[in-house]
């Protein structure tokens, strides 16, 4: 029986994985995996390519049903409920291949994406009151990641940079409690990566918690408090990036060395 005092408090994980499992046939894209995003923590998720870094993203939100294994959000678990019952529960995401609507400006992508978290999705149009502050909230963070000027623009003239920095702001639409980034800097040169790496850290002063999926360890090294690492769906290190990055294991996936001391 849990006894905890004041003293002994448990802070309460925003979300809680616990020995989840997602298989395609043969393939374990996910087998048992454990993890916790504390409340205002980034969880930097690395591995190579195929480790299952997406798949957990996709079992996670609802596009990809478990095969077993529970998700917890909060207290609420959501393991097999329908993705748009997730995103409305505060779940925020960007996918690895930008998802823009390019015919449209870019303050109406972000009022479309406004609808996957609202209650009442089918309605075309928000009542006065409702609209304005919609409005309110899409120009606070079109200017949060420095693409309030660019609002009337159509998404299709956006340079790349800005078009990855437009998905977050989708994702950020419904304030999300966790925001999962899958490979935000993707594409990315080196200046785009920096202000990414500025715009993550103004983020997670207003989410609930951020998990992000990165191949650039440089940005990962920045921006997480703790990382997990993965391959072949199982997690091989987790701790602070410190210890993670310079993990056996973690050397061995990346780089197909044995230990730090074979490092070219
Ligand atoms: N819809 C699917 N159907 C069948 N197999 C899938 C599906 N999605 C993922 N997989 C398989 O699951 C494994 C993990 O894929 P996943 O996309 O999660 O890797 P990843 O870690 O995101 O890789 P990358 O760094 O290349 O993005 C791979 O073997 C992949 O082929
Ligand atoms: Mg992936």
């Amino acid at each position: 029986m849990n006894t905890s005092t004041p003293h002994t408090a448990v802070i309460s994980p925003v979300l809680k994985v616990t020995d989840l499992c997602k298989h395609f046939g043969g393939v374990k894209a996910i087998d048992g995996i454990d993890l916790e995003v504390l409340p205002g923590e980034i969880l930097g998720i690395i591995g190579p390519n195929g480790a299952g870094k997406t798949a957990l993203i996709n079992t996670i939100t609802g596009f990809y049903r478990a095969t077993s294994g529970h998700i917890h959000l909060g207290d609420t678990e959501i393991t097999h409920r329908p993705m748009h019952h997730i995103g409305r529960m505060g779940v925020g995401r960007t996918f690895q291949n930008i998802r823009l609507f390019k015919r449209m400006s870019v303050l109406e992508n972000v009022l479309v994406a406004f609808k996957v978290f609202t209650e009442h999705p089918w309605r075309s149009i928000w009542p006065g009151q409702h609209r304005r502050e919609v409005m309110e909230k899409a120009m606070h963070w079109l200017s949060l990641l420095q693409l309030a000027d660019k609002a009337n623009q159509s998404a299709a003239s956006l340079s790349y940079g800005d078009a990855r920095r437009l998905e977050i702001v989708r994702a950020l639409a419904g304030s999300p409690k966790l925001l999962l980034l899958d490979e935000p800097a993707a594409g990315m040169n080196d200046s785009e990566t920096q202000q990414l790496i500025h715009d993550v850290q103004k983020i997670r002063a207003h989410v609930g918690a951020v998990m992000l999926i990165e191949h650039d360890m440089n940005l990962i090294r920045q921006l997480s408090d703790r990382i997990l690492a993965m391959d072949y769906g199982k997690k091989i290190a987790q701790g602070s990036p410190e210890i993670v990055l310079k993990h056996p294991e973690v050397l061995r996936a990346y780089l197909g060395i044995e230990s730090e001391g074979d490092q070219p």
